[in-house]
């Protein structure tokens, strides 16, 4: 999704803007640009493409200021081109934003008549031209953006700067992420605070409807006209959590951080071998209460949701629904008294959850309905989180690659350990079938460590794939949604194409695409399913398909003609989605860079959603 990266500072920001641009890189972008103030002037450059492309641009142009804006665009009105890449100028007010403008077409209309010509098909020339229209009553920056905004519906973040005002930078928070960032002599704007770590720790998270005007030595928050005070927060990310290090890629080097991830997220729930008394202790009473769950995610999240519902009715007997967040939100559910609903999000700002969450809570309120909210998110700060009553975090440390990897397995971590909670809560699972659950997640990161060994094997069946233009993936019980992820991973990375099947709907249907040139991904743990899985591997090969097939080590099945296996080290049955998240992400990866594609930045896509 689009990126925001602006600042104030004494110095020639334009090197900071350009590497702020490329630490958002990661969230998906097609074009970009930056604008500076300097001597009453705008200067700005914008290129299709990579932000190196617009870093040759400013270099030749050889553009400075210490007052500007910066951005990465990801299209949503209007194609990739020069003319539509951000920032967007009307007289000498310059405007980034990330987000969309919903009522654009009725302003524009209105501008129009106006006799402001716009010159781009985004929605977000309106917001330059509204800016520069009511800056004809006004002499105040801010005064004109906050009669501005009013005015705009949909969700968006804004930075925006002007030749008249060359001390100062506002900005604008509503429904999309904004941070500022707080350094000595100069603050900085930023949709993700990821963007400027290498210049300061100090953040100020914007809330929704706020509007600020930063200058060099001062930071004033509004809401609705009226200062308010946003507390200054310390990070401990640095700037080695955000670096590739030894790896080629972002994705590799978070799939080897799996191990250290899970340790991570289950430190901060278990002891030995009990739930810590302090963990989650201030939803015990929301947790007695609830008699269903409800989750709500998109995409990978709402994988690691379908594990959790085999486990939550499994384990404890609590009933649980999941569902696509963009589905949910717009067909009108039930919403059910006592239902616990849980968000599960990597980034805790994807516009389809966050906008079920919310529509569910209005909801809940009109019909004074008694529900619970939570969300299970890997950034602490996030929208989602602040919220949603309860939350639990993934502690899996910033996740660049846009194809989610430790994020999936840590959620899956603290999914099994809100199972457990509830479950001891509701007094609804056995204190010795709790123990050996926690100690079998204790030894997880030892057993994902081991399957990582087997890289060597899974890079060389994944040289299989490389010609392929199609790929079935099969699993039962929890390794269904495995299989969805499998299929997932390898067709945003490699854009091979790829279905995920539960292996007992074979015969209803894709066994008809099964021939010679058909690679069949089967994962096979050592569970109850196993038999059965082994008859779906007999009816693929009856049919000419060829099986690859990550199974536990203890399976009895063997390599042999058009069946290639890798073993994976025994774990228990319950577990096994997390550890057999591992091969399905190493041989995406393989494949991928076999194809020569995009890894971490795959086309067309972005890490944090923020548009629906
Ligand atoms: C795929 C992937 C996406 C996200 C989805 C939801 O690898 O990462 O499918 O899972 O866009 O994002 P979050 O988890 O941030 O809500």
């Amino acid at each position: 999704m689009c990126g925001i990266v602006g600042g104030v500072a004494e110095r020639n920001i334009i090197n900071i803007l350009i590497e702020g641009l490329k630490r958002l890189e990661y969230r998906g972008y097609d074009s970009a640009g930056v604008a500076l103030i300097n001597q009453g002037q705008v200067l700005r450059e914008r290129r299709v493409g990579k932000v190196v492309n617009l870093e040759h641009a400013v270099n030749e142009a050889n553009i400075e200021g210490s007052l500007g804006i910066a951005h990465t665009r990801w299209a949503t009105h209007g194609k990739p081109t020069e003319n539509n890449a951000h920032p967007h100028i009307s007289g000498t007010v310059a405007v980034v934003h990330n987000g969309i403008i919903e009522n654009y077409q009725e302003l524009k209309d209105n501008l129009e008549s106006l006799g402001y010509v716009f010159t781009s098909q985004t929605d977000t020339e309106v917001v330059a031209h509204l800016i520069n229209d009511a800056l004809k009553s006004t002499s105040s920056l801010l005064t004109a953006v906050q009669q501005v905004v009013p005015q705009l519906k949909g969700a968006y973040a804004l930075g925006i700067v002007h030749t008249d005002h060359p001390d100062e930078l506002i900005t604008v928070r509503e429904g999309s992420p904004l941070v500022i960032g707080v350094g000595i002599g100069e603050n900085f704007i930023s949709s993700d605070q990821l963007a400027l770590l290498p210049i300061t720790n100090r953040f100020i998270y914007l809330e929704e409807g706020d509007i600020a005007r930063l200058t060099r030595s001062s930071i004033e928050v509004f809401v609705e006209g009226q200062l308010v005070q946003r507390p200054v927060k310390e990070l401990d990310a640095t700037v080695s959590t955000v670096s590739k290090g030894e790896y080629k890629h972002y994705m590799l080097k978070e799939i080897y951080e799996q191990p250290e991830a899970i340790q991570q997220t289950i430190s901060q729930a278990l002891n030995s071998n009990a739930l810590r008394a302090d963990f989650l202790a201030e939803a015990v009473a929301d947790f007695k209460s609830i008699q269903q769950i409800q989750i709500i995610a998109c995409g990978t999240s709402y994988h690691a949701g379908m594990i959790a519902k085999y486990w939550f009715e499994q384990l404890i007997d609590l009933p649980c629904q999941v569902e696509i967040a963009s589905e949910f939100r717009y067909r009108t559910p039930v919403i059910v008294n006592h239902t616990l609903y849980i968000c599960i999000s990597q980034s805790g700002e994807t516009a389809d959850t966050l906008a079920a969450l919310r529509d569910t809570q209005q909801r809940a309120l009109a019909k004074n309905l008694n529900i619970v909210t939570m969300t299970i998110c890997n950034v602490a700060t996030s929208s989602m989180v602040r919220e949603t009553k309860h939350s639990l975090l993934t502690l899996a440390g910033p996740e660049i690659g846009v194809a989610s990897t430790k994020a999936f397995t840590t959620q899956l971590a603290a999914l099994m350990l809100l199972v457990l909670k509830i479950g001891q809560v509701k007094q609804s699972i056995a204190v010795e079938k709790m123990t050996t659950i926690i100690t079998d997640l204790w030894h997880t990161p030892k057993v994902i460590l081991d399957t990582l060994q087997q890289n060597k094997d899974i890079l060389r069946l994944s040289e299989l794939f490389v010609e392929k233009q199609h790929c079935l993936f099969l699993g039962r019980g929890t390794e269904f949604p495995i299989a969805l992820e499998g299929a997932l991973k390898l067709k945003e990375i490699s854009y091979i194409h790829a279905e995920g099947y539960a292996a007992g709907e074979l015969k209803h249907g894709p066994l008809a695409l099964v021939d010679n040139d058909m690679p069949v991904v089967i994962l096979a743990p050592q569970d109850d399913m196993l038999d059965k899985l082994k008859s779906n591997m007999e009816e693929v090969q009856a049919r000419g398909g060829e099986l690859f097939v990550f199974a536990d080590e203890n399976s009895g099945i063997k390599g042999k003609d058009r069946q290639h296996v890798v073993h994976i080290p025994s774990i228990s049955p319950i577990l096994a989605p997390i550890v057999y998240s591992i091969p399905v992400q190493l041989l995406s990866y393989h494949v991928a860079v076999l194809r020569g594609t995009d890894v971490d930045q795959p086309r067309n896509l972005a890490k944090s959603v923020t548009v629906e």
